[in-house]
């Protein structure tokens, strides 16, 4: 008969399987975790020197920051906005809002606009779109999101910041409406927060966290 001591002991040995096991899965996957956000950093900073060119400002674009909540934007997690200065003044402010409605979830996003209200540009930073169909948006894959450059609230007038099926100024990709529809309306509500708050988001500190 086996002793209950061998009977123990393969159970001890699967124990420390599972438990090893299980140790490298939350390593992988903490890995994983800190991997994604410093891509989306890396990512963030290639952005911001596309969309706000050097020369175009003379500040540490990155240490001029403030941070804000505003379900405005997309998200209920405090939001980045870089400002852009030249000889002390204004020249553009970068925010990341979040367009929760993505065919397959959130898309986050990069939107600069210029103090007077008009687009430097817009890009995607992450998303979870369908390859072919929603993930036209991304810059690496169509000239899509290139088209809101020079756009304001008033270029196309409020009514028409939409996709075309829905009655509006910007193209919907083929077969897939939802994605650049979600993009379109998350763009449009980063300007309106903008001009709604233009002057606080400029003359805030550096550091400052800003409420709703
Ligand atoms: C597998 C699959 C993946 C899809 N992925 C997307 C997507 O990423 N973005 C999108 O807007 N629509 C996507 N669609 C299409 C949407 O379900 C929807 O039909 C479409 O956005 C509506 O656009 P339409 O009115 O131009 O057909 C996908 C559909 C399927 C079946």
């Amino acid at each position: 008969m086996t002793s209950p001591k061998l009977l123990a002991h393969p159970a001890a040995v699967l124990g420390l399987f599972a438990l090893l096991g299980l140790g490298l899965v939350t390593l992988v996957h903490d890995h994983t975790q800190s991997q994604i956000a410093a891509n989306e950093r890396a990512m963030r900073l290639r952005t911001l020197g596309v969309l706000i060119p050097a020369g175009s400002f003379d500040n540490d674009l990155l240490a001029d920051t403030i941070t804000v909540h505003a379900r405005a934007l997309g998200v209920d997690q405090p939001v980045t906005i870089y400002r852009a200065r030249q000889g002390g003044e204004p020249v553009a402010a970068v925010l990341s809002p979040v367009a929760p409605d993505g065919y397959n979830g959130a898309i986050a996003l990069l939107v600069a606009i210029r103090k007077d209200g008009s687009l430097a540009g817009a890009r995607v930073l992450g998303h979870r779109e369908t390859p072919g169909l929603g993930d036209l948006i991304d810059a690496d894959k169509s000239d899509w999101i290139l088209g809101f450059e020079d756009r304001s609230l008033e270029n196309p007038p409020e009514h028409r910041w939409r996709v075309k099926r829905d009655g509006g100024e910007f193209d919907q990709f083929t077969g897939a409406t939802i994605t650049p529809r979600a993009v379109v309306k998350a763009v449009y509500q980063t300007l309106v927060f903008f001009r709604s708050h233009r002057d606080r988001l400029f003359d805030a500190a550096p550091g400052t966290t800003i409420g709703e």
